[in-house]
């Protein structure tokens, strides 16, 4: 799908305000006529299937276990406030960085609001950030030490951020995970099927050699561990265990998987973007090109492309312009090829992505977002087709009735250190916890 005209010249106050029709498509939703439903997220730290099911979980290994919806106990209006604070009280196992990351907020409020026409699905997400004075779209970069272009920042909970030996830096995003009945027990338990002891940041990480001498993640080529669903595992507790790629092949051509959409601050949200991407044996990316690709030549070892002096002011940029400047990198905007000759000091940063809305194809590119940030306040609007029939996507339907689970990673986090929500659901046009209303 190339809907790129859809994304020129669009007035982004209709995103904020409901406003009156000045245009087709989603910039003329008036949002002060859809219903809005309140959803809590909260920081589940290192809150995995394996723990879920493990004895500290205070008595309800069992229960977990036998699939029972965290909701039938965790049910208090305020549950989701509690449960963030007491992760990050700096007295719960579940955070053993807690003391790194003081002033962390436990919980975010979010609202949510769903509208739908012929063609697409509109999902409009609006919270308050935690840092009032920065969009959150600053991203990693490749710093220049005199001899060579080497990785520079990382989330707060990264390793070498936690050591004091690089800077805290990572872009926001908002999440839908969104399942059509097909992964069992994802409208009980959400996100956190998909989360497993193993992963990056959570417990028992297993070494780069230890992931790529495993079977099913050579098949795969990967290096690590990321989100899968249990069903892809032929022992689910336990991530090695992966089952034959022709077992999981046959899952996904039965709608066994969940569909990850991700608006990205830094990495989509310029050219107009949401990631569309699906979870079933690993975090996977639908086929086709993203909006965004890596900046840097795995063969020469430097950046692809830098800033164009005479539109950006400058080819690149240095630590101290973090938080400060939009750094980020579009093709046909404001990027040139990588001069290796431009006369490059210790300390230059160059972006570690590339961004392009041309560049995007396939089902990779069926997303498209709106945003705005605003006295700290994000909105997002995701733009979702309707009908979609890619083999890695789930198709939302008019009348369609869909188990979702929201993510927010908001100040400088990635991987577990995103807030989550327990499952809702999201009908089209149909009776849910989050209905889309129809536009006329
Ligand atoms: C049978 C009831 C029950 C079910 C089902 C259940 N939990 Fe719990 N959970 C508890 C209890 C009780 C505690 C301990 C609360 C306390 O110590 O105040 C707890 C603790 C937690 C904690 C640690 C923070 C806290 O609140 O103490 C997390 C995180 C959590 N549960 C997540 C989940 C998730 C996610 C699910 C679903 C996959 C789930 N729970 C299902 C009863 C349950």
């Amino acid at each position: 799908m190339k809907k790129r005209a859809l994304m020129i010249g669009i007035s982004l106050s209709a995103i904020a305000a409901g406003c009156a029709s000045v245009a087709t498509g989603p910039q003329a939703i008036n949002w002060d006529k859809v219903p809005a439903t309140k959803v809590a997220l909260f920081y589940p730290g290192q809150s995995s299937y394996q723990w879920l099911r493990s004895e500290a979980h205070a008595g309800a290994a069992k229960e977990t276990a036998r699939g029972d919806a965290c909701t039938s106990c965790h049910d208090d209006p305020k549950e989701e406030q509690r449960q963030g604070a007491k992760i990050l009280s700096g007295k719960h196992p579940l955070e053993p960085h807690a003391a790194a990351i003081k002033g962390k907020n436990g919980h975010i409020d979010m609202t949510v609001q769903a509208a739908y026409d012929d063609k697409n699905a509109y999902l409009r997400f609006q919270y308050k950030t935690h840092n009032p004075n920065h969009p959150g779209n600053d991203y990693p970069g490749y710093r220049f030490d005199g001899k060579e272009w080497k990785a520079f920042g990382g989330m707060r909970l990264n390793k070498n951020v936690l050591a004091g030996k690089t800077a805290t830096v990572y872009e926001n995003r908002v999440n839908i995970m969104l399942d059509d009945g097909k992964v069992p027990g994802f409208a009980q338990q959400g996100c956190w099927l998909t989360c497993h002891d193993g992963e990056r940041d959570m417990q028992k990480e297993p070494t780069k050699d230890q992931v790529e001498a495993n079977a099913l993640m050579k098949a795969i080529k990967k290096s690590d561990v990321r989100k899968f669903i249990p069903g892809t595992r032929t022992n689910p507790m336990d991530w090695s265990t992966g089952k034959p790629l022709e077992e999981i092949a046959k899952m996904k051509a039965n709608g066994e998987f969940l569909e990850l959409m991700q608006w990205r601050a830094h990495r989509s949200d310029k050219v107009g973007g949401a990631d569309d991407g699906f979870v079933l044996e690993y975090r996977n990316f639908d086929a086709g090109k993203n909006h965004f690709n890596s900046n840097m030549d795995s063969k020469t070892k430097l950046p692809k492309f830098m800033f164009d002096q005479a539109k950006a002011g400058t080819k690149a940029y240095t630590a101290g312009d973090y938080g400060k400047k939009e750094m980020i990198l579009i093709k046909g905007a404001n990027a040139v090829p990588f001069d290796p000759n431009a006369g490059w000091k210790e300390g230059d940063i160059l972006p570690q992505y590339i961004l392009s809305a041309e560049d995007a194809a396939g089902s990779a590119a069926d997303n498209k977002a709106l945003s705005e940030w605003k006295n700290g306040v994000q909105t997002v609007v995701f733009i979702r087709p309707l009908g979609l029939a890619n083999a890695d996507d789930k198709a939302l339907k008019p009348g369609g009735v869909y188990n979702v689970g929201f993510a927010v990673h908001d100040d400088n986090m990635t991987g577990r250190g995103h807030h989550v929500s327990y499952t809702k659901t999201l009908g089209i046009g149909a009776k849910a916890d989050i209905t889309a209303v129809k536009l006329n």
